[in-house]
Parts: C-alpha cells; structure tokens; sequence
C-alpha cells in the first residue's frame, strides 16, 4: 500500500488533476467529505488529509510514503529523512514582507531599526533580515497574519503572497520578497527502499505529467 499525504486548499485543488493525469481517482471528494483516509481506484494508493504543515511529519515519521508540501512549509520543517526529487511546479505564490501603507520600511531598514514580524514563517522570517542584518521579534501565528499590523501587533508580517487580493482587502502592501513558493513532491527514505517496486514508477510518472 501507498500512502500520499495531501492537505486541503490551495495546493489540493492543483494536485488532483495531476492525480488524476496519472489515472489515480479518488471514490469520494476529499474536498467536501470529513473523512480523512480516501481510497482510489488504485487498490494498492490511498489518500489521507492532514494540515499542509504536518504534510512532511507524515512522511518523515512513515504515516505517508510520499506527499505534497509547499516549500514554505518545507523550508521551516526541522525533520530530516525527507527526498524532495520533483518540484511539481503547482501552488505558485511568493513569500513577501507586507506592512501597512503608512509604515516606512525602507527608513527602518536604512537605520537598522529593530522589527516586530508577524508571520507564520520564524525561520524564512529570522534568515532574511539576518541577511540584512535586521534584529527582529518574532511574533509566531497560525494564520490571518495581516490582522497583526492593522491592530498594532506587529511592524510587518511575513506571509505567501498569490493574487495579492487579502493584501488589499486589508489596506496591507506587500514590500519585499522573500522567495518564490512552489510545491515538490516528497517521500520518505525507508518507503523509497522498501517499497520501491511500487513507488519508483509512480515517481517517474509524477515527473513526466509534470514536465
Ligand atoms: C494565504 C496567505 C494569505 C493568502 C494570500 O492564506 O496566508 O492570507 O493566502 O492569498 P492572496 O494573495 O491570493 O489573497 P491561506 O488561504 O493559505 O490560509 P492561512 O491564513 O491559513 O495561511
């Protein structure tokens, strides 16, 4: 048996077409159902759905034998053990600073004024103004990050940026990028050994719909 581990939203939506470009259908609509272990056609492919970030600690721990996880998540996941051989080229966005319109960034930047960083991402945050040689306090939430500079929580936020539309409905501009987020396709390393009769073809597929 093989297990994928997906999570529901933005990513969900652009890895079911490629699912099923390799004829793996799901009997239910994970989207609208609660369950959470979704058989398909494939007798030997399940599906199960947890939260994007626990999409690698799946995988990592063997509950998944692969799965699909934006490189935000991946790139704050601590674990190790993990092969990312495909980036699958879905759930495109970017990782921006944002701020309020009034705030002047560019002078805190210039005069290495200490920041307050809401965001759900401490390490991408804690590495990029390193790089800048910005200090920063890290305010760590779990989403509706632009709720933080509105109500004076934060300076800024650091936050995935798709069609820009939550940044403007809260009067919100985005101010610098981070990077580029996309979604690669991940496995874990004893599956890859132990299984790999099942899982090296199945990869090979990913890569050519893919391409
Ligand atoms: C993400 C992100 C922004 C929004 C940006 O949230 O955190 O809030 O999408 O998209 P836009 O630029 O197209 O408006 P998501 O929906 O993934 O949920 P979250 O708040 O749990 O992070």
């Amino acid at each position: 048996m093989i297990t994928i581990a997906l999570s529901k939203g933005r990513i969900f939506t652009e890895t079911m077409p490629i699912l099923n470009q390799l004829d793996i259908f799901c009997k239910e609509d994970p989207e609208t159902s609660r369950k959470l272990v979704f058989e398909t056609n494939k007798k030997n492919i399940r599906l199960i759905i947890v939260r994007a970030s626990d999409v690698p600690t799946y995988v990592e721990w063997g509950g998944a034998d692969m799965g699909i996880a934006g490189r935000d998540v991946l790139d704050e996941f601590q674990g190790e053990g993990l092969f990312q051989p495909i980036d699958l080229g879905i759930g495109k966005c970017q990782l921006m600073v944002a701020a309020k319109k009034v705030f002047d960034y560019e002078a805190c930047i210039k005069q290495k004024r200490r920041l307050r960083v809401a965001t759900k991402y401490p390490q991408a945050a804690r590495e990029f103004f390193a790089n800048k040689g910005i200090h920063i306090d890290v305010i760590k939430l779990y989403g509706s990050m632009e709720l933080a500079p509105i109500v004076g929580m934060s300076d800024v936020i650091v936050d995935l940026v798709s069609s820009g539309k939550t940044l403007e409905a809260n009067n919100l501009i985005a101010l610098e990028k981070i990077s580029d987020i996309s979604s690669r396709l991940i496995i874990n390393q004893a599956s890859l050994k132990i299984k790999r009769a099942q899982l090296k073809p199945l990869i090979e597929n990913f890569s050519k719909v893919v391409k």
